[in-house]
């Protein structure tokens, strides 16, 4: 497996496999694998010839007070995994190889990046949509792999590959957990022990509104006061948001239709988690 630095050579990269009539797989990613970006480079891997993981830990998605510094990098791991599941090349850029020295082009979509994770993380979906952007743009990949685990990403990319007319279909892939219900997180590794047993909270939550919707429970209002007791059993941990929400617009909704987003983001400690369910 090939590591690529560049994006001319990403480019010429893709160009070639699709001269080959392979398709293009792009799995976007900032490194620090594990079981759920393992999951998107085996959909990538069985559904194209060719598929491209980008390891970027990318600055302009960070706030000023966040994780950027300390968010864990593991690349010669992380690239041993990408391969093991099928991956054809690495993508690992520079920071300025992203960012040239004076950039001054973002990607804003507007309305969606202010919602949910938007409003407590400004400016953190413009950072994501303009990375993408720019791994799209390079690759014009056929389909781009993107995880559940962070729906409203989603959401905002969606409208991105939309509105951009980006050739790149989005395939979202299910969110993998731990055997006691953890969505898996890169930044799991920041909690200790208490916390890891405080973390549970999320998911506990997110099963018991699955559990009250699939009973036919559609109220927003009831399905929220539900998630807000469970949280309140657990007081060291701090919720963030949450929501039930259209998964396009993600603006709340009253009645949770099939399809709605359930998602609630949580502090533990000094970590902040998310969760969430898909209405079925
Ligand atoms: P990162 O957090 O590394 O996640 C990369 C991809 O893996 C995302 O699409 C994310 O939703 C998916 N993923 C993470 N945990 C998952 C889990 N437990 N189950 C399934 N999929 C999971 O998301 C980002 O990076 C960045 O914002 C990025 C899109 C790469 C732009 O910088």
């Amino acid at each position: 497996m090939e590591i690529l630095h560049t994006v001319e050579e990403l480019r010429r990269w893709a160009r070639e496999r699709r001269g080959e009539g392979k398709e293009v797989g792009l799995v976007p990613t900032m490194g620090s694998l594990h079981a759920g970006h393992a999951s998107l480079i085996r959909a990538a891997h069985e559904s194209c010839g060719a598929v491209a993981v980008s390891i970027f830990v990318n600055p302009t998605q960070f706030g000023p007070n966040e994780d950027y510094g300390r968010y864990p990098r593991s690349l010669e791991a992380d690239c041993k995994l990408a391969e093991a599941e099928g991956a054809t090349v690495v993508f690992a850029p520079a920071v300025e190889e992203l960012y040239p020295a004076g950039a001054a082009t973002f990607v804003e979509v507007a309305g969606l990046s202010k919602r949910l994770d938007g409003t407590s993380r400004p400016g953190h979906f413009r950072g994501v949509a303009t990375v993408v952007a720019k791994l799209m743009i390079a690759t014009e990949a056929d389909q781009g792999f993107f995880g559940q685990k962070d729906a409203a990403q989603v959401a905002v990319l969606r409208r991105m590959v939309t509105d951009l007319r980006l050739p790149t279909e989005i395939v979202v892939c299910p969110i993998v957990r731990e055997a006691d219900g953890l969505a898996l997180s890169s930044r799991n590794m920041y909690l200790s022990a208490a916390e890891r047993r405080q973390a549970l909270t999320l998911s506990r939550t997110i099963r018991q509104v699955e559990k009250l919707a699939a009973a036919g429970e559609r109220e927003a209002n009831a399905l929220m006061e539900a998630a807000w007791q469970s949280f309140a059993g657990e007081p060291d941990v701090r919720v963030d948001y949450i929501e039930l929400v259209n998964w396009e617009t993600l603006k709340p909704v009253q009645t949770g239709a099939p399809g709605s987003l359930f998602a609630v983001a949580a502090w533990v400690g000094a970590t902040r988690l998310i969760d969430n369910a898909i209405l079925g």
